[in-house]
This record gives structure tokens, C-alpha cells and sequence, in this order.
């Protein structure tokens, strides 16, 4: 079968290719691909900066925004043919951490967690996968090709529940929220907190098009420029930039007792704006918390999937604003200006 693989930490070298049908100890039950969604971490591995091949193999298959048709379910009940899945992304460590062993996988504590499509397993882009029944979700059919944004909304659910958790440090009754970046993470995240009753801002650098549109079609507020300028101070802010300068800006713009979650992974950079003491004494004066998230855990799947099940299918098929074919994906793993979620399409849905 054709897939798209690249061997870890060697740029240039992302291929599609054949390679031998899955391994039946890689899960019971046989999907066939329909479609995979890119996103920057994918671009960092196809870079050779990011990214790890299965213990003994040369190549990683790539993709860990998923979704597929299941065409054998396998002897455990649950799922049957033709049903639409999606693959949960990271597996807990073999020790296991005590946050793995409670199903926490997205807070492992050893670092030795794998990740389909990222980390010592293999992803979804390629034309045949198999899964574990245990961390296969279904996905309504009427969802359609929608189903490939599962992934990311989980990354939105995760951050969201602990901003919830975090604030109940104190007394508060966050009002405002902002989100830095327009891309998927942001546009969902943005969603989200819309559905959670919040006053959402959005901040990216885009002037005009899809990301400034569908901001608004959302009933909330855009802004392109600084942090700085808003007009207002955040009971919240995530951010999905990992832009120095953004989030240096954040933590100077954040109300008093605000969250700032760091959504975002960025390298390097000079930061122009304050220096990390000043930074510091701006969170201490002020009670602020600054936190990182990163992946999900199947309470995090749980809940995304029913965020997404309720939102507004037309807003959420323009966050799709290309769907390439396998063989292009080159082109699908090049960014242009007005991208928001590019798809790699592998069969008809
Ligand atoms: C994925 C996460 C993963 C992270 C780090 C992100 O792109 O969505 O599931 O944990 O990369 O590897």
C-alpha cells in the first residue's frame, strides 16, 4: 500500500511510497484512510526537527489528524464495518507513569509516552491503518470529512478544561477571553469558548480574508496588531502563536488573576518587548498563571467530539480551505497565505 513517510531528523527526505500492509499487532481493527489534516508539527518533522521512527525502522508514515472507514472491525465488539474513526494520537508509556497509569497520557511525566505519526509509532497517512479498539472514536457519519478536525479540537478541549480547573485557585468569573492566532488551534478554540458563553477576542496578523470572517461570522471581536493595543485586559488568553514577542505581550495585557495558556510552539526569536524578570514580576504582582498544554487524554476526545457534534457545520467547513491528494503532498505541507486547515484526502467519503 502507498504512504506517506520521511525518516526523522533527515530533511528532505518525505516520500510517498509503498510500503508492507499493517501490521496486525498494531490494532484488531483495519481502517481504511480517508483523510489526515497537516499541521505545523507535521511541517517540523517533514523538516527534520521534530519526529522519531519506530525502534529498529528507518522511516516514520506520517499523519496524526485523522480520520477512516473501518473495513474490518476485528473479534472485540463495539464497531462495525463502514463506521467513520478517528485514531487518538499519543500511548501511554510502558513504566507507566503514574499519569499514564490513570489514563492521563497527556501529562506523562517521564517523557516516554509514543505518539501515532510523531513518535516511535506510525500515523495514519497511509492508505490501510490499524488501531487498538481502545483508542479508535467513532464519529458521527453525518460529520462527514468534518471529522478530520477531531484532533485539533481535542488540543482545545485539553487547554480549556484546565484554564477551568486553574481558576478555581480563586474567586473568578472570567468574562473575556482572547485568542492569539487564526489557524485551526485558534479558529477552535475561539469556537469553543463562544459555546462556553465567553467574550471572545481573536488576534492575528491577517488583515483581511477567511481569518478576519470567519471571526466575526463567530460573533466575536478581531484584531491584527499588538497584544498591546486591544483596548482591554483578558480574564484569559490562549496562545497559538509561540511568537516571543506575542506572548511577552500577553502576560503584559492579561487582567489581574488571568490564565494564559500556551498553546502554541514556537523557536527562538528575539524578544524586543521585556525581559524575562520584567515578565515575571507582571505575573507575580498580578496572580498570574502561565501554563503550557499539549495533546489530550480521552476525556479531552469525549468532550470535543461533542463540541463539535453541536457547532456550526457550515462556519466549521470553511476552516478546510484545501484538500490536496497523497501523491501532492508536498504541496499540501506548504503553507500559503490563506490556509487555514489543508487535508490530505485518501478516499471518497
Ligand atoms: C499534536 C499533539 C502532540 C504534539 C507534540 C501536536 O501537533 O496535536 O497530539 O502531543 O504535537 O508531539
Amino acid at each position: 500500500m502507498k504512504a506517506i513517510t520521511v525518516e526523522p531528523k533527515k530533511p528532505g527526505t518525505a516520500k510517498y511510497m509503498d510500503i508492507p500492509e499493517p501490521n496486525q499487532g498494531e490494532g484488531s481493527i483495519l481502517v481504511e484512510a480517508v483523510a489526515v489534516g497537516v499541521c505545523g508539527t507535521d511541517v517540523e518533522i517533514v523538516e527534520g526537527k521534530y519526529g522519531w521512527a519506530p525502534h529498529g525502522q528507518q522511516y516514520l508514515v506520517l499523519g496524526h489528524e485523522s480520520l477512516g472507514r473501518v473495513v474490518d472491525p476485528g473479534p472485540t465488539g463495539g464497531f462495525k464495518k463502514g463506521d467513520l474513526v478517528v485514531g487518538i494520537v499519543r500511548r501511554p508509556d510502558p513504566v507507566p507513569c503514574p499519569n499514564c497509569a490513570v489514563g492521563e497520557w497527556d501529562m506523562c511525566s517521564n517523557g516516554l509516552y509514543t505518539e501515532r505519526g510523531i513518535k516511535e509509532i506510525h500515523g495514519y497517512m497511509s492508505e490501510r491503518w490499524r488501531i487498538e479498539p481502545e483508542y479508535a472514536i467513532k464519529v458521527d457519519p453525518s460529520m462527514g470529512i468534518l471529522g478530520v478536525l477531531l484532533e485539533p479540537a481535542t488540543v482545545l478541549a485539553k487547554a480549556l478544561e484546565q484554564i477551568v480547573f486553574i481558576g478555581r485557585r480563586s474567586y473568578w468569573e472570567p468574562k473575556t477571553i482572547l485568542v492569539t492566532g487564526a489557524g485551526p488551534i485558534g479558529l477552535l478554540g475561539a469556537l469553543f469558548a463562544k459555546m462556553s458563553g465567553l467574550e471572545v477576542h481573536v488576534l492575528d496578523r491577517a488583515e483581511t480574508g477567511a481569518k478576519p470572517d470567519l471571526v466575526r461570522e463567530l460573533g466575536a471581536t478581531y484584531h491584527s496588531g499588538s497584544v498591546l493595543d486591544i483596548g482591554f485586559h483578558p480574564d484569559t488568553i490562549i496562545e497559538c502563536t509561540g511568537v516571543g514577542q506575542v506572548i511577552a505581550e500577553s502576560i503584559q495585557q492579561i487582567g489581574a488573576n488571568g490564565i494564559l495558556c500556551l498553546a502554541g510552539i514556537g523557536h527562538g526569536g528575539a524578544n524586543r518587548s521585556a525581559s524575562v524578570a520584567d515578565m515575571a514580576a507582571a505575573a507575580v504582582l498580578r496572580n498570574i498563571v502561565i501554563f503550557g498544554s499539549v495533546n489530550a487524554n480521552k476525556r479531552h476526545w469525549y468532550k470535543a467530539g461533542q463540541w463539535l457534534a453541536r457547532a456550526d457545520r457550515a462556519w466549521l467547513s470553511k476552516l478546510i480551505t484545501r484538500i490536496e491528494k497523497p501523491e501532492n503532498f508536498m504541496s499540501a505541507l506548504n503553507r500559503k497565505p490563506d490556509d487555514i486547515k489543508v487535508v490530505i484526502q485518501f478516499s471518497d467519503i
